[in-house]
């Protein structure tokens, strides 16, 4: 893939390349993220941020990312505020929306619409979540993570061993995350979901096709004793026909430090895209993880802040002078150094 001017839709579109070119830019980004300079590099340019679907991390940090770049963010968020209500096309929105935008970063409930949308767009499009199909940012964070989680113990990320927990049939991070890996050498996975809610055949076939070793299992505490990573997952909710139909799923692989001192190992590193579902009958991650130093989970959110400036910075073609743009900041800065 060449970055100038991509749409990002699938890590399908990735190799291994890439992934190390855009980890090197978001490595750069650090003192940016961290409020230690500033640059204005994107100055003028301005990001659509649509967001058809619920979002916190990706719809933020997408435009915090855009920002720190020193560019400009409009926003609409849900179907009821857009003229989608109206009748209006995909493809439609899309004429008009990458008339007054740079780029555009989308989330909707349908899977190929943000696919769909590119097609009509005159500028890049980036997928922030395509109903149960994809979630390529995340899952670029989500590696990210784990490169730096793994070289804390001089690890890299072949070689990874990762249980993969929940609901890993609608969950769109777990699908692109599978993709993602499967780019690296000796990787063995777990897949660990009931039996309902199990990784869509084609990915598991992909994956195994490109040498990784998978496992299926329906038991959580035999499945995480000998990984380095547990990736938990929250149980798709709104991908199902109703709540109780969700409701017979939630709960069911619930991991908490009792559990964690006793099967995993001491470095197991826990990971979950977010946002975890705290509520009593779900409670996948338990609050008792908190002060657990493997939780990486904010760790995660934070990483996804440096890989979507990179993205930006490559996709619009200004990695190379973000440097250039930039002064230290004026302002008392609490974060520590
Ligand atoms: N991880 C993730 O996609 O979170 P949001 O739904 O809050 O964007």
């Amino acid at each position: 893939m060449i970055f100038q001017g991509a749409h990002i839709l699938s890590i399908n579109q990735f190799e291994k390349e890439n992934v190390k070119r855009l980890f090197d830019v978001a490595d750069q980004m650090q003192p940016y993220a961290l409020r230690r300079r500033v640059t204005r590099v994107l100055e003028g340019a301005i990001l659509g941020n649509m967001f058809f679907e619920a979002s916190t991390r990706t719809r933020v940090s997408f435009g915090s990312a855009f920002n720190l770049l020193g560019g400009e963010v409009r926003e609409t968020a849900g179907f009821e505020s857009s003229a989608l209500v109206k009748g209006e096309s995909l493809q439609d929105t899309a004429r008009v929306l990458s008339g007054f935008s740079d780029v555009i970063c989308m989330r909707h409930p349908a899977e190929g619409s943000v696919a769909d949308f590119a097609s009509a767009s005159r500028v890049p499009v980036m997928n922030g979540g395509d109903g149960a199909n994809e979630h390529p940012t995340q899952a670029l964070l989500d590696l990210y993570t784990i490169r730096k989680e793994m070289a804390v113990n001089d690890r890299d990320i072949d070689g990874l061993r990762l249980a993969m927990v929940g609901d890993l049939r609608f969950g769109r991070t777990v699908h692109s995350l599978c993709k993602l890996l499967s780019l690296y050498e000796n990787i063995e996975v777990v897949l660990v979901s009931p039996k309902e809610l199990t990784l869509p055949y084609e990915l598991v076939d992909d994956m195994r096709s490109a040498g990784v070793v998978v496992k299926v299992s329906e038991d959580l505490t035999q499945s995480i004793t000998d990984v380095d990573i547990v990736y938990s997952t929250r149980i798709q909710e709104e991908r199902f026909g109703s709540k109780q139909e969700a409701d017979l799923y939630r709960g069911r692989f619930r991991l908490n430090q009792a559990i964690y001192t006793e099967f995993c190992q001491p470095n197991t590193v826990i990971m979950h895209p977010l946002p975890r579902d705290s509520r009593a009958d779900a409670n996948e991650l338990s609050n008792d993880l908190d002060n657990n130093p493997n939780l990486a989970i904010f760790r995660q959110a934070d990483n996804g802040v440096l890989v979507r400036m990179a993205l930006f910075a490559l996709v619009l073609d200004v990695a190379h002078c973000v440097d250039e743009y930039s002064h230290d900041v004026r302002w008392y800065n609490a974060r520590p150094k």
